[in-house]
């Protein structure tokens, strides 16, 4: 979605601790859908406006709300005491008054509204010549919730708290979601008028559409078509609910978009995550951080693919861990693989199971089948790592580098003793501990000789049975 044009700002509000998450952690700082809440509400403030013109009221844990915020140029605004929505807007006013053109508030503990929704708030100001307009839900239980007080032309009148509505209000199922855009000249002029005149004594934001209202500015609602949109988080349930929602529309994303996903319910795809057209993803497949996974690849059952790239036609099988590493086309790792951070394992290469990667290069067509640790390692193509081969890459002090040159046979259950080097072509016999460099071309055998008695083991059994006569 384009970004509008530079008269909107955006006020997150975010100074609130959320006792009903009871943590020591701010509400906001919680994660949902592989994101702070906070993270959320700016990345969807700066679909919006240009972050020079997005503000967080902070005020619990002013610090860490900070440090989560990545986003250059966005503003905080701090409000020492939370004396409400009103109060927590009107703080801002030197620094938001003369940026002028639309004000747009929003909460940081609804990380389900999208930013077309308070696109179409803005859109509807424009048009209708209104002082502003207010995002309403119809829900079947409002209870908590402001309720829309309308005239009998069907104009919003007022909003009514809970703690402050009549029975009669309370049957009210219009709900205000506490999502606004303000014309700020209107606003501004106006906003001293919030008072703290109820039991609360508290500055309700909500109060503007009445004080508005009354100087002839009408204030539009625009309704949410679905309501869950506006949920906002105050536990933990709600917060898991939120993202199994988030989850469920970036797997649908992705379908939509010619990704095939097994059991979509039970995978988990963080929201930065791209993956190209007729790619399988299995059930419980992870696929986190800042990943890009080619076409036509596959992502086998209950794997964790983290912050990687894989190019087209890789398979990752079931039950294998990738992270921070680079597969090339028609790479094969897993299943039960671990590939930890930093490798590379280039086209056509091979990793089988119980085989861990650290810092790892692997060649094209390079294959290491079965149970073994290649760290700090440079394998060049073709090579082929038997089973249970073990790179000792670190001496208890430092580590260091084994280097194998191109089509190597590396025995099964060899010990490669770093820094080492092997060149292309040489061969390792099973069972050797390499201590010392390999010229190419070279037999390598670090075990000891085998020793052959014939019959020793049929003479043995005779003389055990005689002595047991
Ligand atoms: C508010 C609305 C209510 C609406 C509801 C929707 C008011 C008076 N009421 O009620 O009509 O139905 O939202 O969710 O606005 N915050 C601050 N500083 C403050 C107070 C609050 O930053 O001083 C932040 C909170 O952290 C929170 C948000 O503003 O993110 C909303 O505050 P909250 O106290 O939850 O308002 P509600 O009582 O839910
Ligand atoms: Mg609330």
């Amino acid at each position: 979605m384009k970004r509008m044009e530079t008269h909107v700002t955006v006020v997150i509000l975010a100074a609130g601790l959320g006792t009903r998450m009871k943590s020591r952690k701010a509400k906001v700082l919680h994660r949902a859908g592989g994101k702070m809440l906070i993270e959320h509400a700016v990345a969807t403030a700066c679909r919006l406006a240009a972050p020079e013109r997005v503000f967080v009221v902070v005020g619990h844990q002013a610090d860490r709300i900070r440090e989560a915020v990545q986003t250059p140029g966005v503003g905080f605004i701090e409000q020492t005491e939370q004396r409400g929505t009103g109060h927590a807007v009107l703080i801002g006013r030197r620094v938001l008054e003369p940026l002028g053109g639309y004000l747009v508030v929003t909460y940081a503990d609804g990380p389900l509204l999208r930013a077309e929704t308070i696109r179409r708030l803005v859109t509807r100001v424009e048009e209708s010549g209104a002082a502003g307009a207010l995002l309403t839900a119809m829900l079947d239980d409002p209870t908590g919730y402001g309720r829309i007080v309308r005239g009998h032309d069907g104009r919003i009148r007022a909003i009514v708290e809970q703690k402050a509505a009549t029975p009669e209000q309370l049957r009210i199922r219009e709900a205000n979601m506490g999502i606004y855009c303000y014309r700020a000249d209107l606003f501004w002029k106006h906003a001293a008028e919030i008072r703290d005149d109820n039991p609360a004594r508290e500055y309700y934001l909500t109060d503007m559409v009445e004080i508005l209202g009354r100087s002839g500015h009408p204030v539009e609602a625009v309704l949410v078509e679905d309501a869950r949109e506006a949920l906002g988080i105050n536990n933990r349930i709600e917060l898991a609910e939120a993202d199994r929602i988030l989850r469920q529309r970036k797997v649908s994303e992705l379908m939509l978009a010619g990704v095939t996903i097994e059991k979509p319910e039970t995978v988990t795809i963080d929201p930065d995550v791209s993956i190209g057209m007729d790619t399988v993803i299995g059930p419980f497949a992870q696929i986190l951080g800042r990943t890009s996974i080619g076409e036509d690849c596959r992502v086998g059952a209950c794997s964790i693919v983290k912050d990687s790239e894989l190019a087209d036609d890789v398979e990752v099988g079931p039950f294998t861990f990738v992270g921070s590493s680079r597969l090339g086309r028609g790479a094969n790792v897993g299943p039960f693989a671990r590939l930890r951070f930093g490798n590379q394992v280039d086209e056509s290469a091979h990793i089988g199971n119980f085989v861990e990667l650290k810092n790892a290069h692997l060649g094209p067509g390079a294959k290491a089948n079965h149970l073994a640790y290649l760290g700090d390692a440079e394998i060049g193509a073709k090579s082929n790592i038997g089973a249970g081969t073990i790179t000792c890459n670190y001496d208890g002090m430092a580590k260091h580098k084994t280097t194998i040159g191109e089509q190597v046979f590396v025995g099964s259950n060899s010990t490669l003793v770093a820094p080492l080097e092997i060149g292309s072509g040489a061969y390792l016999g099973a069972g050797s501990v390499i201590t010392d460099a390999v010229p190419a071309d070279a037999l390598a055998l670090g075990r000891a000789r085998q020793i052959l008695k014939p019959g020793w083991a049929a003479g043995r059994r005779k003389r055990v049975r005689s002595e047991a006569k």
